[in-house]
């Protein structure tokens, strides 16, 4: 829901230095791995979006204490299964796929049952690929909807360690049976097509016995779980996928410079700066330092006058999961034919986003050719769009409604676009940032 928003004109020429939110990936790791910890645990720049805020309403129904201080959030963890609650609770999950799959990998001994629930767009997808493995340990699932929510799990007193293969390259799955294998005695092993690897650096960082062998296409990870977890401070990084629509606004904009400050550069999220400088777009990288075995940076980027169409390698997909639609959009500026594939996990996120992409193209009267896996994307680096666009549904996805603000003001035409209540999911400053850089 939210205001209708409507643009017609474009942003004007900005020459600025910005700060973009925590990254949400990271933000929901640490409160999940906080309440396993020891004692208390702090973070500074927590994103204070409403899928952290529902991992934190999680963790309170769970018998965890969260509390916000001046500049920080502190968790005070219980330990390993150390969760407290009463029968038949009820976690929401609200939109967050992220949440709800991991925190189910901490309830596989869950010693009540307990439902899960999400909204709209979340109860469409799909649980099984995160049910199969974790009833290997021992969970049972009850779900009237098969393999949805609302879902409920009862854990197991014996769970056992597993051997587990993650063929989808999917971070959330891969770091469910994680999280489930750290509270299991034994050994688990898993073999994972490449993905978001911020899970195996907290581990690591967190003393977890954990070994990763890594190959072209897979990574071979082995936890061993019961391992107390110590307390731990975390200044959650800027998250690369939300500075991504203002790389993209600033690439796409005319005589512009943008300075965005202290972004996360883990190299399984930095997909999109491989594309764009395969697509003829410079960004510099200044400032380099390591946190906690993550990768920081400032990211430095100015308009484009000339971008390329790319064929895009599959291997560079998982490290742009989710910035694929605003990439679409410099392919509908680049001069010649783009093409993408191997993309059908794209139509498992908030909402069928490979789908909304060519649909979204379409209205701007751009030329698409989809399949259910891949986007043929006709490029006119001159596009002028003529017809008014209204983009009525209601979807609760973020990134299609910040995708179709970016095409509007870097594009042109007139625009009225639903769902602007959809960005408190992940990133609820983007309409203040640009009304920033839109002040003269
Ligand atoms: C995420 C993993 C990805 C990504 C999502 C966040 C994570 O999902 O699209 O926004 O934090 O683990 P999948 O695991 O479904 O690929």
């Amino acid at each position: 829901m939210g205001e209708l928003l409507k643009i017609n004109q474009k942003i004007r020429s900005f020459n600025k230095k910005i700060s973009i939110e925590g990254d949400k990936s990271l933000s929901i790791r640490w409160a999940l791995l906080a309440s396993q910890a020891n004692g208390k645990s702090r973070a500074y720049k927590l994103l204070k979006s409403e899928d952290v805020l529902s991992t934190l309403n999680c963790l309170r129904k769970l018998g965890i204490v969260v509390k916000f201080k001046n500049n920080y959030c502190e968790i005070i963890g219980k330990g390993l299964n150390g969760f407290n609650y009463k029968n038949n609770l009820t976690l929401n999950a609200g939109n967050s796929g992220t949440l709800s799959r991991l925190i189910l990998g901490l309830l596989v001994h869950s010693k009540k049952k307990i439902k899960i629930i999400g909204d709209k767009s979340l109860s469409k997808r799909d649980f099984s690929r995160i049910i199969q493995p974790l009833k290997k340990f021992g969970a049972r699932f009850y779900s009237k909807q098969k393999n949805k929510l609302p879902l409920s799990i009862e854990g197991s007193k014996a769970t056992n360690p597993i051997n587990y293969f993650e063929n989808k390259g999917s971070a959330q799955c891969k770091s469910s049976v994680m999280l489930a294998a750290l509270n299991t005695t034994g050994t688990t092993i898993i073999k994972a097509k490449k993905s978001r690897n911020h899970t195996e650096l907290l581990f690591q960082y967190l003393k977890i016995p954990i070994t990763i062998k890594k190959t072209k296409n897979f990574d071979y990870i082995k936890v061993k779980g019961k391992k107390k977890i110590s307390s731990f401070d975390y200044t959650i990084p800027a998250d690369i996928s939300s500075s991504a629509f203002f790389i993209v606004l600033t690439t796409l904009s005319k005589n512009s410079k943008l300075l965005i400050k202290n972004v996360n550069i883990n190299p399984s999220r930095t997909g999109i700066l491989e594309i764009l400088k395969k697509m003829g777009i410079k960004i510099l990288i200044k400032n380099k330092k390591n946190y906690k075995g993550e990768k920081i940076a400032d990211i430095f980027v100015k308009s484009s006058k000339k971008i390329k169409a790319i064929n895009c390698p599959p291997n560079l997909n998982s490290s742009a999961i989710d910035e694929f639609l605003i990439i679409f959009l410099v392919a509908a500026r680049a001069n010649g034919i783009s093409y993408f594939r191997e993309l059908s996990e794209l139509n498992q996120k908030e909402s069928p986003r490979l789908k909304w992409g060519s649909k979204i193209l379409n209205m701007m009267g751009v030329k698409t050719e989809l399949t259910n896996h891949s986007i043929k994307i006709y490029g006119d680096p001159n596009l002028k769009i003529k017809k008014i666009i209204k983009i009525k549904e209601y979807l609760k996805d973020h990134r299609v409604f910040m995708m179709s603000v970016i095409a509007a003001l870097t594009c042109g035409g007139q625009w009225q676009i639903n769902d602007s209540d959809s960005i408190k999911t992940s990133f609820p400053s983007f309409l203040k940032i640009i009304k920033e850089l839109n002040k003269k």
